[in-house]
């Protein structure tokens, strides 16, 4: 699995984290950035993983922002991208369970860089329950093709 990375200026430390986490735990990462501080617009960085996820260049996603809402925001308006703001270990298992999710979007000002992982490897870990949820996810579809 090859997992797409990236940030604005409120999480590039965790997102250096993430990266190097799952790197060393096997996993094939494409890091769209930022690389150094530098302030950028969300939008342009969430659309970038969203973007490699549709071309099924990359099959999961992970975004960082200050609060992890802008770019959720920015990634569901990506067709096929279902996007969770998440700062709880629950949350990070469920939207996969449930939601099919697959871009997980974190807080760096909300979270520390210990919880971002644990909630990572959750989110990587887990697999959709299919069934009942199946239909559900489908209906999402159904609007976002409406
Ligand atoms: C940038 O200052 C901040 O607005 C951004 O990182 C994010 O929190 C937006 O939702």
């Amino acid at each position: 699995m090859k997992i797409a990375l990236g940030c604005d200026h409120g999480g590039l430390e965790h997102k250096n984290a993430i990266s190097e986490y799952l790197q060393q735990n096997g996993f094939e990462v494409t890091d769209f950035g930022i690389y150094e501080l530098q302030s950028v617009d969300y939008p342009d960085i969430a659309s970038k993983v969203c973007e490699s996820i549709q071309k099924n260049e990359c099959q999961l996603g992970i975004l960082v922002c200050g609060t992890g809402i802008g770019m959720s925001i920015a990634a569901n308006k990506h067709k096929g991208i279902r996007a969770a703001a998440v700062s709880e270990h629950f949350s990070a298992k469920y939207t996969r369970l449930h939601n099919n999710s697959n871009v997980l979007c974190l807080g760096g000002r909300v979270i520390g860089v210990g919880t971002a992982l644990e909630l990572v490897d959750l989110f990587i870990n887990t697999e959709f329950e299919g069934g009942r949820h199946q239909n559900r996810v489908n209906k999402i579809t159904e609007i976002e093709n409406k």
